[in-house]
């Protein structure tokens, strides 16, 4: 679980640790992993880091072994103008949102079980999210193209590699590094733009991260939308 420290990660995380999974959580603040359940293993690692993506790697592999499923789900938005992006927010973007999710899988990919899956988290944004989010938008864009061709390279060992790509969903940081006053006119604007007129909960992206998981044996190179429509209804 690469991002799990709060938010569709954390969901994600107590799902499984209530079905008695046991589970390794990441992110860069750990401190909140570790009222959880003993189940719960908390590493503290950033994607921007090769170097602790290595560090992941080998604890990973000395407290789990093989796994059976991973879930790459960090992510983050900047809200900022075209004309803005410079080079260093450009190369950010891709490195937490693309590079970093990558490598992670890269690194991951040898412990995970023959017939396992991976989901990867994209956005709604990676078809387009308007003028404010270009490097975000490319950036997961090109970890959704990314991962179906992961999701080929595992093929013949049977493991299955799908996106779930959620729209507006309330979480403490609803997906975006802005200021709270920022955040809730995002909020608001989101509830207004997405066809049902509210945002989503985590635990309906949790949801959709499971069946895809577990249950959606005959799918992979796949994108399940969980977006109250926005995609494909627009402002309807
Ligand atoms: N919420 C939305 O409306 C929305 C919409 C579309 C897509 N998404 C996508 O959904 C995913 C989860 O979003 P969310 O709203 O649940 O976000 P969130 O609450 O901000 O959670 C993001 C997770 O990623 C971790 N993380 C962030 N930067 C990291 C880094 N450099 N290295 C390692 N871990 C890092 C965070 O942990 P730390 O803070 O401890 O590092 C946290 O566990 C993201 O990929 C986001 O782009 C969200």
């Amino acid at each position: 679980m690469v991002g799990g420290t709060h938010g569709i990660g954390r969901a994600v995380v107590e799902a499984l640790a209530e079905a008695g999974a046991e589970v390794l959580a990441t992110g860069r603040n750990v401190a909140a992993l570790q009222e959880m359940s003993p189940a719960v293993h908390a590493v503290r690692s950033d994607v921007t880091d090769m170097a602790d993506i290595e560090r992941l790697g080998r604890a990973a592999a000395e407290r789990l072994g093989q796994v059976d499923f991973v879930f790459v789900n960090v992510g983050t938005a900047t809200i900022e103008p075209f004309e803005a992006v410079t080079q260093e927010s450009y190369d950010r973007a891709f490195s937490v949102n693309a590079k970093g999710p990558f490598f992670v899988v890269q690194r991951l990919a040898w412990l995970i079980a023959d017939g396992g899956s991976i989901v990867f988290t994209t956005s709604v944004a990676e078809t387009g999210g308007g003028s404010v989010f270009t490097a975000y938008s490319g950036a997961k864009a090109a970890i959704g193209a990314m991962a179906r061709c992961v999701a080929a390279a595992l093929l013949p060992r049977g493991i299955r590699v799908n996106m779930v790509s959620p729209g507006f969903v309330k979480t403490p940081t609803m997906g975006i590094v802005a200021s709270d006053e920022d955040r809730a006119a995002f909020e608001k604007l989101g509830d207004e733009l997405t066809p049902m007129k509210r945002h989503g909960q985590v635990e309906e992206v949790a949801a959709a991260v499971l069946f895809l998981a577990f249950e959606a044996t005959f799918t992979t190179g796949a994108t399940l939308t969980v977006d109250g429509g926005a995609r494909y209804l627009g402002a309807s």
